[in-house]
């Protein structure tokens, strides 16, 4: 979902519209708008499906006014309908809100006593019914807001507008990230600075519990007790232009293509001179255990680096997926370092995963994208994957990236630890170092890959196979595919397959293998030869001289360069997202904003 919210000087309905544009790359099913007009009436215009429809909405029953709130929703507690689609109204007030009120229902049932009834099955609403309810009884929209924040549980932010108030808006942020944007007379409010790009680069953030309250001519903060507070404006350039597809026909199309020089980036800026710098904090020499946790793509780059820290460092390693990692109370030794992988650093799960490891753990460290999150921000320390911004909603760019900073943590960490020395390092880093230029070889299985395309979309089921890092990367190309494509995809451990999934296997059934020619080649081979053996399609992805050795009998092969030492893994990340992509396209799909998918999911 995105929030945004504007106190101007001109009209606000078109800048809203124009600052939910820049916030669709988080994905949506429905938006709208609420104005004060300069006579102090509110009003709002609702749409489900693409901004489009809403704007085509506003060009038939316009909205005038110099205040305004907008929201893209991403259905969770009621269906993508025009009802539910927030800006919510009750009485005086509109509320456009992000994440989940976890005890709406036992609100519903308190406001009914005072025979306030919903209109609509979202947990949104009782915001507004609250908070009405307080203005109805003659308090002020300050205190209504006071009144209603400690009512609600869950994770949230909050923009409010009131009627008859041309010059007032308030925001309230609890688990959700919430941003206040400084103009001259103007003031903003948004969910990321992203949204308030356009209109200034001078960002501050709420804290967990603040609300702010704000008038054109500026905000005044106070803290989760209600006091005063003092927010940093910090300069923050994410570049009004940044958002552009630069010729491609998809963002996903221009972020994969974008991965070596982003991976350039952010190897010269943890490599320099042949030596890793990182912040003198990470020294792993005391470390007993590395705890890796992150949701989605996210995970599975912390899945892949478990084989690093584990095989180079010898240091141990857990992985888990937050959802599960927060819930499930595992014990954590006060020697262990926690690392949470997120490309947004917003992700509701990780946070919370992150608020769970830091008092047991002897340190946390946030692997981000967005170098202003709430992760990177709570963390003790904040590793920037530079890859910049990532619009499409499934992650490419940002994967390879996070991939890059934890193979240099495990390096930092093997050779603090006595297992390299400082030779045995630099061939490492030398295998790094050349990722960018393998990558772009890896780039060019482009137009195979499309050539692939037809045949993965007229499958129904479509297996991964691959073993060590790679399979990671094999779960990788699963999920890559099923959220791009729908096509139901799996990935599976090569030598698991025997145990079970081999029973999926027939004629119609494509399978993925993926199989660098690495110590685990000929194990991953003999699993490809079982599948054969019943009919299964294979395609290989291996180098060359595999292909050679071992292609014959497959459906089609995809050569990569053979380089890369024990960072292989990285570049077969390229053709799983390929693949993906192209199936997409052949299928029609909307690539960039999947169907039910979002970019930034602040909700449990
Ligand atoms: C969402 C996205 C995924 C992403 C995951 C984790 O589900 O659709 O592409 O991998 O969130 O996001 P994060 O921002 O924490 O990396």
């Amino acid at each position: 979902c995105g929030i945004v919210g504007i106190l101007g000087q001109h009209e606000v309905a078109p800048q809203l519209v124009e600052a939910l544009k820049r916030l669709e790359y988080r994905g949506y099913d429905s938006a709208g708008i609420a104005t004060v007009d300069d006579t102090g009436t509110l009003e709002r215009r609702r749409a489900t499906g693409k901004l489009i429809n809403l704007s085509d909405r506003l060009v038939h029953e316009p909205l005038t006014g110099r205040a305004g709130i907008g929201h893209t929703r991403w259905a969770t507690h009621g269906a993508a309908t025009e009802g539910n689609a927030h800006p919510h109204r009750y009485g005086a007030v509109s509320v456009v809100h992000n994440g989940i009120i976890e005890n709406y229902r036992e609100l519903r049932a308190e406001l009914a006593e005072l025979g306030l009834s919903p209109q609509t099955d979202t947990d949104t609403e009782t915001v507004a019914l609250l908070t009405g309810h307080y203005l109805s009884q003659g308090t002020s929209p300050a205190e209504a807001v006071r009144a209603t924040l400690p009512r609600l549980k869950g994770a949230f932010a909050l923009a409010f507008l009131f009627d008859g108030e041309g010059d007032l808006m308030i925001g309230a942020r609890r688990g959700s990230p919430l941003a206040v944007g400084h103009g001259t007379d103007e003031m903003y409010l948004g969910s990321d600075a992203i949204a308030l790009a356009p209109f200034t680069d001078r960002i501050s953030y709420l804290e967990e519990g603040d609300h702010v309250i704000l008038n054109r001519d500026g905000a005044a903060f106070f803290d989760a007790e209600g006091r005063p507070a003092n927010r940093e404006v910090a300069r923050i350039d994410v570049g009004a232009t940044a958002i552009d597809k630069a010729g491609h026909r998809h963002f996903m199309a221009k972020e994969i293509a974008e991965q070596p020089r982003v991976l350039e980036d952010v190897l010269s800026h943890y490599i320099k001179d042949g030596r890793i710098v990182l912040p003198e904090a990470l020294d792993f020499r005391e470390v007993d255990r590395i705890t890796l946790v992150g949701c989605g793509t996210a995970s599975l780059a912390g899945q892949v680096a478990r084989y690093w820290f584990e095989q180079i460092a010898g240091l141990p390693c857990e992985t888990d997926i937050a959802s599960e990692f927060r819930y499930r109370e595992p014990p954590l030794s006060d020697k262990s370092w926690a690392i949470f992988v997120s490309q947004s650093g917003e992700t509701a799960d990780t946070l919370a995963a992150l608020h769970y490891a830091a008092p047991r753990v002897a340190r946390t460290i946030g692997v981000v994208n967005v170098g202003t999150s709430a992760i990177a921000r709570e963390a003790d320390v904040a590793l920037p994957t530079l890859a910049g911004i990532e619009v499409c909603v499934a992650s490419s760019k940002a994967f390879t990236c996070q991939l890059a900073v934890l193979a240099i943590l495990a390096l930092k960490a093997a050779h603090d630890r006595g297992r390299l020395d400082d030779a045995a390092l630099g061939r490492h880093l030398d295998d790094l170092r050349a990722m960018p230029a393998l990558m772009s070889q890896a780039l060019a299985l482009s137009d195979d890959c499309a050539a692939l395309a037809g045949w993965l979309s007229e499958a129904s089921d479509v297996i991964y196979l691959g073993r060590g890092a790679l399979f990671p990367v094999a779960l990788e190309g699963a999920l890559k595919l099923k959220e791009l494509s729908y096509i139901h995809a799996e990935g599976y451990a090569s030598g698991e397959l025997k145990h079970g999934p081999i029973a999926l296997i027939d004629r119609n059934v494509p399978i993925v293998v993926l199989a660098p020619r690495d110590a685990l080649f000929d194990k991953t081979v003999s699993n490809m030869q079982e599948v054969m053996a019943r009919h299964g399609q294979v395609l290989l992805i291996s180098d060359a001289e595999g292909i050679a050795s071992a292609g014959s009998g497959t459906h089609a092969s995809l050569a990569m360069p053979s380089e890369g030492g024990v960072f292989q893994a990285m570049l077969y990340a390229v053709p799983m997202q390929y693949l993906a992509y192209h199936t997409a396209v052949a299928k029609g799909t909307d690539v960039d904003q999947p169907r039910n998918l979002a970019k930034s999911v602040t909700v449990e």
